[in-house]
């Protein structure tokens, strides 16, 4: 089977800026190497991939052929768009011409991904049309509909975070994709565009280190992750 991976890296990272400008996030080194180059090392490291694929910011060329990779699997890296969904679908149709049979899409903000993980997703899809890697909810949830007032309490034990890789057929995940561009709604993850176009969607464990990062203080979390560890 071929398997691509997609790692969406085309956001302007600012959520994770000290001062709002320098350095997107995906660009800042933590344990003295950059995030992105982490994200694409980790898939390229695996036997099992084809091929890897970085959606980037048209802002961010230089810095993306600074990160100095030079690998066959890793292809052309790709513009993304306005939203993540739309840096997806540049990946999707960049990896058309290829029809690969599986597809990983991988958020750059998520620089551990551990192999266990993403195996497991990958065996998911023997079973399941879409896969990804899940965490229990710790917190309690409330609902409100202006952020001051409770409406309601969640029940947390059908709750989960949702994080990445997560995987598809890529015919079908393309696709939905595609159907999904041409109305209003914003989906926030792929799978949900999964869920919405039908398909049948499984959770397997995630892991409390494959965290997104996305405020200044993930940061210093990411780098007691990868602290031992300079490359
Ligand atoms: O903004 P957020 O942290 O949810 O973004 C998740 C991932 O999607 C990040 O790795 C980011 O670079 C990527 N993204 C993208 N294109 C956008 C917005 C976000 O590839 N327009």
């Amino acid at each position: 089977k071929s398997i691509a991976v997609i790692i969406v890296a085309a956001g302007k990272g600012e959520r994770a800026s000290l001062d709002g400008s320098i350095d997107p996030k995906q660009y800042r080194p933590v344990g003295g190497k950059p995030v992105l180059a982490r994200t694409v090392q980790a898939f390229l490291d695996l036997p099992f991939v084809t091929s890897v694929t970085a959606v980037i910011h048209a802002d961010h060329a230089d810095r993306y052929a600074a990160l100095g990779f030079s690998n066959e699997r890793l292809l052309a890296p790709v513009i993304g768009g306005t939203s993540r969904q739309a840096s997806v679908l540049e990946g999707l149709k960049a990896l058309a011409p290829q029809r690969p049979d599986l597809v990983l899409i991988q958020d750059a903000a998520r620089p551990f991904a551990p192999p266990q993980v993403i195996g497991d997703v990958v065996e998911a899809l023997e079973r399941f049309e879409g896969a990804l890697p899940t965490l229990r909810v710790i917190d309690t949830i409330k609902r409100s509909l202006d952020g001051r007032q409770v409406a309601a309490t969640e029940d947390r034990e059908q709750l989960f975070a949702a994080q990445t890789p997560q995987g598809f057929r890529f015919g079908q995940i393309f696709s939905a994709h595609m159907r999904a561009s041409t109305i209003r709604r914003q989906f926030t993850d792929d799978a949900e565009i999964a869920e919405w176009a039908g398909l049948r969607v499984a959770m397997v464990a995630g892991h409390v280190d494959s965290f997104k990062i996305t405020r200044p203080e993930d940061f210093a979390r990411a780098e007691r992750i990868f602290g031992g560890d300079i490359a």
